[in-house]
């Protein structure tokens, strides 16, 4: 088989640090090949280096057979390589049309703008990338601004094609689209290199699958002779329990009740229409959704941030009392604790110390006290204790800045400061694990099974089909507002214990 792309001992440096580590890689033409790793791993590094944004320190390459160096992207896209950058990069602005042509030629107003809209159209047509030619960029859904870079880079006449986490903002239907667009593709006679770290994703697309670890490749294996689990190993460099253990557990009297719940927002706009649901203590609700269906708003109205000019109907319960339109420091004081959605926005302050950020929202508690000031020794060793608790990495100093952290530690110090709140009854968590990477999402998944366990009511939401089948007790489907579907207890272990095709179905009832 013939070989696209091929490298040799690629190295790359920041500073100390080994970006990438003597990666040798060939990549086999028309064919869908993955490179997974998790965050810092030195994926998008390597993608950079084959599309010529960066220059490796060392090492060769070889496009279709013929050593190159490319100085620029410019160079790459004239030898046929094309990327899809995690964060698009199209002018909002401009319609597709522009978009499409711009940067390819000198000046866009001097071009026959209606023929090449007509060649676009084919081009999408043939490839199911339909997206209207004259429509402006901003007005585009995400799903569909990634249809027009693919669109770019095919009207570029790109044969080798690199997708950065082309998944990580699209919708399970709209991911099943691009892979049946890259299978397309591909069978055309295109070469695909897809970043990914899903791994179920790599399972179903790919034909081959690179891993890397720290910068270094850590193996190249056939798709079809590998599973989860060893690509997980290869991974985090250890054997990692994608599937924590989750017992069946009784559970007791109901904590929060959402009655008929509905929400307009001040200009009108209906978000949620009669939303209806229970959790008890001793379990966990999942909430499956597409995002935009209401949980922003369920997540304002149970905490009490939601705008106040919108209407609400319906009632929000949370042991007996009627929470709807307390304060988040009146609903906090019931025993609620709550991760949000975007932790960046709401969760922590970058600039404060690890210690300070675990106490954030839990600065009256005595136990952080003496006399009138803060205790610095029960505010340290409270830090030690999660630290250690929950695996927190990266902490090198006493008590950096937490946006010296990962992502995913800055994760731990969240879900850490919120579930270990005294009096804790019902733990609202959302997205628990975005950004988070395979390891240290284990590691969550076990204490928030823990927390059921000690009897805590818990509302999970999350848009990862598989988080809620390994974590929920029941599950409820959110479309348009308002829970259309409702697995039940045995569905849900059922599903859970047939290993595949019951995401698929709870798929159905959030499109
Ligand atoms: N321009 C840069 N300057 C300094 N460090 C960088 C730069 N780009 C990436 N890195 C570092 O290189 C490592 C690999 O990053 P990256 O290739 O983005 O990983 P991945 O895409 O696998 O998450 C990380 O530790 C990252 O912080
Ligand atoms: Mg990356």
């Amino acid at each position: 088989m013939a070989t696209a792309v091929k490298l040799s001992g690629i190295t790359k440096t920041f500073g100390n640090l080994k970006a990438n580590d003597n990666v040798s890689l060939s990549i086999a033409s028309a064919s869908i090949h993955a490179l997974v790793g998790e965050n810092g791993a030195g994926k998008s590094t390597l993608s950079n280096i084959i599309y010529g944004l960066l220059h490796p320190d060392s090492g060769m390459m070889e496009v279709d057979g013929k050593a190159v160096k490319f100085k620029s992207a410019r160079q790459a896209i004239e030898a046929g390589v094309g990327m899809v950058h995690q964060h698009f990069m199209l002018a909002p602005t401009l319609t597709v049309t522009e978009n499409i042509i711009l940067g390819k030629e000198e000046s866009r107003f001097s071009l026959p703008t209606r023929r090449i809209g007509k060649e676009i159209g084919r081009l999408a047509t043939q490839h199911g990338l339909d997206v209207d030619p004259g429509a402006l960029v901003s007005t585009l859904s995400v799903g569909e601004q990634q249809r027009v870079e693919i669109l770019k880079l095919l009207y570029r006449r790109a044969r080798i094609l690199i997708l950065d986490e082309p998944t990580a903002v699209l919708s399970p239907p709209e991911t099943a689209r691009l892979f049946a667009t890259l299978r397309s593709l591909a069978a055309e006679g295109r070469t695909i290199l897809v970043i990914t770290h899903k791994l179920d994703e790599v399972l179903a697309i790919s034909d081959t699958v690179s891993v890397m670890r720290k910068g270094a490749l850590v193996g190249t294996v056939p798709t079809a002779s590998t599973g989860k689990e060893e690509l997980a190993r290869m991974m985090v460099g250890r054997d990692v329990l994608l599937r924590t253990a989750n017992p069946p557990q009784a559970t007791s009297k109901t904590v929060l009740s959402i009655d008929r719940l509905s929400y307009r927002t001040p200009q009108g706009v209906e978000k949620l229409s009669g939303l209806t649901l229970r959790v008890r203590a001793g379990e966990i609700y999942g909430i499956a959704g597409v995002e935009g269906n209401g949980q922003s708003e369920l997540l304002s109205l149970l905490w009490g941030t939601f705008e106040r000019d919108g209407t609400t109907g319906g009632s929000i319960t949370i042991d007996g009392r009627q929470t709807l339109g307390l304060s988040p420091a009146e609903v906090a004081a019931l025993g609620v604790s709550m991760i949000p959605e975007d932790r960046h926005k709401s969760a922590v302050i970058a600039e404060y110390g690890i210690e300070q950020n675990l106490i954030l929202g839990r600065h009256r508690e005595k136990a952080f006290h003496r006399g009138i000031g803060f205790n610095r020794q029960a505010l340290r060793e409270n830090a030690a204790a999660m630290i250690e608790r929950y695996d927190v990495r990266g902490a090198a100093e006493t008590n950096p800045p937490i946006a010296s952290l990962s992502g995913g530690n800055q994760q731990k110090i969240v879900v850490a400061r919120e579930m270990e709140r005294p009096l804790l009854k019902l733990l609202v968590l959302a997205q628990p694990t975005r950004g988070v990477d395979i390891g240290a999402i284990e590691q969550i998944h076990r204490r928030i099974i823990e927390a059921r366990k000690s009897g805590l009511a818990i509302l999970l939401i999350s848009s990862e089909l598989e988080e809620l089948v390994a974590l929920s007790t029941r599950i409820g489907c959110l479309y348009k507002g308002a829970i259309r579907h409702e697995f039940s207890e045995e569905e849900v272990r059922q599903g859970r214990e047939a290993e595949s095709g019951f995401e698929q179905e709870i798929g159905m009832h959030i499109t």
